[in-house]
C-alpha cells in the first residue's frame, strides 16, 4: 500500500490546475447506460472511483475506454443488467447504475452498498422513488432487484436531501411515461451538471440547482459526443485550505469559484483572500489563521466534503472553533489522527469543539476515507517535521495526482510505493 510522506513547514506558491469533478463524472458516466451507443465525456479524472465505475460499466458489456481526461462508453453492446458486491463494496456511487439499468432495460439486480466508514448510507429513497414510478423491488441476499416494464412518472417527496439519490431518479424519470415532479431535491453543481448532460441528451428537465424538479420522459435520449464536465470544487475547497494552513500564494486555474460560495465565505473570515485574476483564482493564505464555526449544510450551504479539510485549518487558528457535521453521524475519523499531529479537539455526538494550538508536529497517521486523508495532508503540509500518512489509495480514490500538483507548489512530499 503507498504511503505519502511529508515534510510541512513550506509556504506553497505557483500554480494548481483543478481536475474535473469526481461526484459529477460518476453519475454522469451512468447516464451514458440511458442512450443506446456511443458517448463521449472531457475533463473525466484519473482515479480510482472513475477507473471503478469503467470497470463496472464493462462488466455489464459496455465497452469502455480512456484516455487522458477522454473517456468513451458504447452502450449498445450492454447484456448484463448487475452491480455486483465486490463491485459496489469498493465504490457506493455503484449504486447509480440501479435508475438508468431500469428505465432503459426494464430491469436491474444491484448489490446494496451497506455501511461505510463515514455513516449507514441508506438507499431507502432512491427506491422509494423507483418504486413510486412503478417498479417492483425486492431486497434478496443483499441485492436490490428491480423490475418494471415502462416507468411512470410521479410525484416524489425526499425526506432527507440526497445527492445521488436526486441523480439517479432523475435518470429514471427521463426515460418513463409522463411527468415525475422531484421535491426536496439536492441542489448540489454536480446534479446541475448531470441534468445538463442528460439535457443535451433530449431529456427534458426543469428545475435542476432548485429544490423541485420536473422532468417530463421522453421516449429515447441520444448518447453524446463530447460532453466536458464541471471541474472538482471540492479539489478546488481542498487546495484553499491548503493555501490557507501554509500561509501560501496559490493560483486555482479552471475552477468555478461560484459552486464555492458558502465555503469561500467561511475562509474569508479566518483570513483567507481570495483574488481573481487572468490565470484563475489566487487565494492567499493569512500569516495567523482566525478560528470560525461551522456548520455542514446541503448545497448552497457549507459542504461536510470540506468539513474535515476545515478542521485541520482550525487545529492552528486564533481561538476555538466549533464544527458541526449534520450530514453524516461518523464523519470525524480525521480527529483522532489530527490530535496524534497535536491537535487539541474534544468531540460530543456531532460537534467537534477545536482549540488552536501553536504548531502541529509531524507523526505516522492512518487515511480512514477520502476527506479525511486530504485533512491529514492539509495538516501535515504545515506541521514541523516529518508526517506519514499511511493508507492513501483513499485519497487515490477522489483526487488526481494531489501529490505531483503538490510537489510543484513547492510541497516536500513524496510517494513510497509499497
Ligand atoms: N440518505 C438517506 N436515505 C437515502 C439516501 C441518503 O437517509 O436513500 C441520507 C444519508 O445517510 C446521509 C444524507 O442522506 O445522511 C445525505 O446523503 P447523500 O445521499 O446526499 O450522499 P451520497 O449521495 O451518498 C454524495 C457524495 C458524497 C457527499 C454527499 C453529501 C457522490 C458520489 N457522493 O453522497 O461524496 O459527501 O453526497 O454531499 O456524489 C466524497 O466525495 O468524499 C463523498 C463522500
Amino acid at each position: 500500500m503507498d504511503k505519502l510522506i511529508i515534510r510541512g513547514g513550506k509556504q506553497l506558491k505557483g500554480e494548481v490546475s483543478i481536475s474535473g469533478a469526481k461526484n459529477a463524472a460518476l453519475p454522469i458516466m451512468t447516464s451514458s447506460i440511458l442512450a443506446s451507443g456511443r458517448s463521449a465525456f472531457a475533463r473525466i479524472p484519473d482515479l480510482m472511483d472513475v477507473r471503478t465505475m469503467g470497470r463496472l460499466l464493462s462488466n455489464m458489456g459496455a465497452s469502455y475506454s480512456y484516455n487522458e481526461g477522454s473517456a468513451t462508453i458504447d452502450s449498445a453492446s450492454m447484456n448484463k443488467f448487475e452491480a455486483p458486491y465486490e463491485l459496489v463494496k469498493t465504490m457506493r456511487a455503484s449504486v447509480l447504475v440501479l435508475c438508468p439499468l431500469v428505465a432503459r432495460f426494464g430491469r436491474a439486480k444491484v448489490s446494496l452498498p451497506g455501511g461505510c466508514a463515514i455513516g449507514a448510507r441508506p438507499i431507502n429513497l432512491h427506491l422509494m422513488g423507483l418504486e413510486k414510478m412503478g417498479a417492483k423491488i425486492r431486497l434478496e441476499s443483499g441485492y436490490v432487484i428491480a423490475k418494471t416494464s415502462r416507468l411512470k412518472g410521479a410525484s416524489i417527496y425526499l425526506d432527507t436531501v440526497t445527492v445521488t439519490g436526486t441523480e439517479n431518479l432523475m435518470m429514471a424519470a427521463v426515460l418513463a411515461k409522463g411527468t415525475t415532479i422531484l421535491e426536496n431535491a439536492a441542489r448540489e453543481p454536480e446534479v446541475i451538471d448531470l441534468a445538463n448532460c442528460l439535457i443535451s441528451m433530449g431529456a427534458r428537465i426543469n428545475g435542476a440547482g432548485e429544490s423541485v424538479i420536473e422532468i417530463e420522459g421522453v421516449d429515447e435520449l441520444k448518447p453524446l459526443k463530447n460532453y466536458a464536465i464541471i471541474p472538482d470544487r471540492i479539489e478546488t475547497g481542498t487546495f484553499m485550505s491548503i493555501a490557507g494552513i501554509t500561509g501560501g500564494d496559490l493560483v486555482l486555474k479552471d475552477c468555478r469559484p461560484e459552486h464555492l460560495d458558502a465555503a469561500m465565505m467561511k475562509l474569508k473570515d479566518t483570513g483567507v483572500i481570495f483574488k481573481e485574476t487572468k490565470r484563475g483564482l489566487r487565494v492567499i493564505g493569512p500569516k495567523n489563521l482566525i478560528a470560525k464555526d461551522v456548520k455542514t449544510i446541503p448545497y448552497p450551504g457549507f459542504p461536510t466534503d470540506m468539513q474535515a479539510q476545515f478542521m485541520a485549518m482550525m487545529t492552528i487558528a486564533k481561538g476555538t472553533s466549533v464544527i458541526k457535521e449534520t450530514i453524516f453521524e461518523n464523519r470525524f475519523m480525521h480527529v483522532a489522527e489530527l490530535k496524534r499531529m497535536g491537535a487539541d479537539i474534544s468531540i460530543d455526538g456531532g460537534t467537534a469543539a477545536i482549540k488552536g494550538v501553536e504548531k502541529l508536529r509531524g507523526a505516522p497517521v492512518m487515511a480512514t476515507d477520502l476527506r479525511a486523508s486530504a485533512s491529514l495532508v492539509v495538516a501535515a503540509l504545515r506541521a514541523e517535521g516529518e508526517t506519514v500518512i499511511h493508507r492513501i489509495y483513499h485519497l487515490d480514490r477522489g483526487y488526481e495526482k494531489m501529490d505531483e500538483k503538490l510537489k510543484k507548489v513547492g510541497a516536500d512530499i513524496e510517494r513510497v510505493k509499497g
